[in-house]
Formats: structure tokens, C-alpha cells, sequence
């Protein structure tokens, strides 16, 4: 079935696969909000030659260099190759050894921790990121911690800063949108971020703030043990597995996750964030197709 599905995909078939016209997640209301005439087309006449060469899933296999990111010095070591890549001064690389040592305390809290209620107090205890300062609340998941599927965002926005929960705003509509289309409600899913403080304006976090937040993430990967992970968006793909692609490439693939924290490895896939598909409503049909696999998978592996 996958295979159909990506020889489909791959050709931009997709429509062949529908038993009836498919809206793509639509939410009417935040479209009409959120498109512009262009992409209204698109969503009018899914037919339309929507992608670039660009977009288009690869058709030729390229390699894809992936590898999880799995212990603290590694992280630290991908910082560093960051902040020398930002052409960070002097005066920067003294504040990433304070970082150092507050990744450190983290991994130190994070280990402690023996169940999910024991981690969660863990991060509402921490004080070791800054965005913890401008937050109102913590957000660190919500769904059912027995679910076999773990989706990993990016941050809070600001409703999830408010209700202290992830994915409760817009995108989290949208997403909730996404696994109802392959009949998942939230309480079959385990959510949660790569940062469980809200970044101010929304803006990205940056790799001391992903850095300093990951030991928790491992620790918080590891108890779940899910059989399935799903990387929610660019941040989160980047921040858990290292990999030179782009997200464009990655999605809508299984990788097999091994980081030296876990007995056995889990499967990993990356789909796009809800966000960009709000922005890019042409997107939302790859998306659906990579819900699909992911149904498939289920069909087939639990
Ligand atoms: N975007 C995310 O990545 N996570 C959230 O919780 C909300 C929006």
C-alpha cells in the first residue's frame, strides 16, 4: 500500500486514490482567513499543477543521511557547529559553556524522573530556560500517555501559553483535523513540544533554548516508548535527528530512530506543521497522503 501511495504520490496521482472529492483538512473559516486568491485557486481545482520541481517528492532515491541525535555532548557539539555558523563572537561562545552546564542540570532532572508525572514536574520545577521568565504557564502534553503514537511539535504559541496545553490554538485544529481524517481523536494520541515554554511573539526558538530543553524530550521519548513517533515541522525533525535534507524530503518517510537512550529503535516519520499548511494550502495534499501512510502503518504494525 505505501508503495501504491508513493507511486502516486511521486507522479502526482493522488486524486486517483480519493473515493470522493477530498477537502484536505480544509477548516473553511481559517482558510478564507489565511488564503490569497492564488491559493484559493488551488484549493478550488486540486488538480492544478500545484508543485515545483522543488516541492515535488523526489522521484530519483537520494540517500538520506539521518541520525538521531542522542546524547547531551552531541547536542552541544551541534550547537557549537550552529553558533559558529551564525558567526558567533567570543563573548557568545562563553555564554554556550553556561549552557553547558545547564543542559547538564537538565539531563541530571530529566534522568531522575521515573514516570511521565514524575517528568512533568520536573520541567514545571526547572528554571534553567529563560523563556520559562515570560511564560504564564508550562506546556508539556496532553493525550494519552499509553497512545503508541508520539507527535513532537515545535513550541507553545500564545493560546497554548494561556491553557497549558500544546496544540490547543488554530494549528492544533488543524492537526487534530489531520488524525481525524485517518479516524485518530487526541485521546489516541500522545502530544507534546521540543520547548515547553512559549518563545515571546512566537518567534523560533533558538538552539540554546532546543538545547537546553532536550534532555527532557529524550527522557520524555524514552518513558513513552511509543512505537511510532511523528516529528510536527522542521524545528522538531531538526531537532531530534540530524539530518543535512529538507523537511521536503524527509517527510512521509519511516526512518528508524535509534538514539543510545532507547532499548529498541522506534519509527519515526516527520509530516509537515499545521502552520505551514495553513500558509500553504497547496501543501495539505501531501499531507493527507502522508496521513495515509501513517495509516497504513497502523493497519499493518499495531
Ligand atoms: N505549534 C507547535 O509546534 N506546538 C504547539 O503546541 C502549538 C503550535
Amino acid at each position: 500500500m505505501s508503495d501504491i501511495i508513493k507511486f502516486l504520490s511521486d507522479n502526482n496521482l493522488n486524486e486517483a486514490i480519493k473515493d470522493q472529492p477530498c477537502n484536505y483538512f480544509l477548516i473553511k473559516d481559517q482558510e478564507k482567513k489565511e488564503s490569497n486568491p492564488k491559493q484559493e485557486n488551488k484549493i478550488l481545482n486540486p488538480d492544478l499543477p500545484v508543485k515545483t520541481a522543488q516541492e515535488q517528492p523526489s522521484q530519483t532515491k537520494s540517500h538520506l543521511q539521518i541520525k538521531a541525535i542522542s546524547s547531551t555532548s552531541e547536542a552541544l557539539q551541534l550547537l557549537a557547529k550552529k553558533s559558529q555558523e551564525n558567526n558567533m563572537d567570543n563573548q557568545n561562545q562563553s555564554i554556550s559553556l553556561s549552557i553547558n552546564d545547564i543542559v547538564k542540570k537538565a539531563q541530571e532532572l530529566a534522568n531522575k524522573a521515573s514516570n511521565i508525572a514524575e517528568l512533568r514536574q520536573a520541567v514545571e520545577n526547572f528554571d534553567g530556560c529563560n523563556l520559562k521568565k515570560m511564560a504564564t504557564n508550562t506546556v508539556f502534553s496532553d493525550g494519552n500517555h499509553n497512545s503508541k503514537i508520539m507527535l513532537i511539535g515545535e513550541a507553545p504559541g500564545n493560546n497554548e501559553d494561556l491553557q497549558g496545553i500544546p496544540f490547543c490554538g488554530d494549528s492544533g485544529k488543524l492537526l487534530d483535523e489531520m488524525f481525524k481524517a485517518i479516524n485518530l481523536t487526541r485521546d489516541q494520541l500522545y502530544i507534546t513540544n521540543t520547548i515547553f515554554w512559549r518563545p515571546p511573539g512566537n518567534r523560533k526558538p533558538t538552539p540554546e533554548e532546543l538545547a537546553i530543553c532536550k534532555p527532557f524530550v529524550d527522557r520524555h521519548i524514552q518513558l513513552i516508548n511509543p512505537k511510532l513517533i511523528i516529528l510536527i515541522g522542521a524545528t522538531a525533525m531538526s531537532t531530534i535527528i540530524d539530518s543535512s535534507e529538507p523537511i521536503s524530503k524527509i517527510r512521509g518517510k519511516f526512518l528508524d530512530f535509534a538514539p543510545n537512550y532507547l532499548s529498541q529503535k522506534i519509527k519515526l516519520m516527520t509530516i509537515f506543521h499545521p502552520s505551514y499548511l495553513m500558509r500553504q494550502s497547496n501543501k495539505k495534499k501531501i499531507a493527507w497522503l502522508d496521513m495515509l501512510i501513517i495509516q497504513d502503518f497502523m493497519a499493518k504494525n499495531f
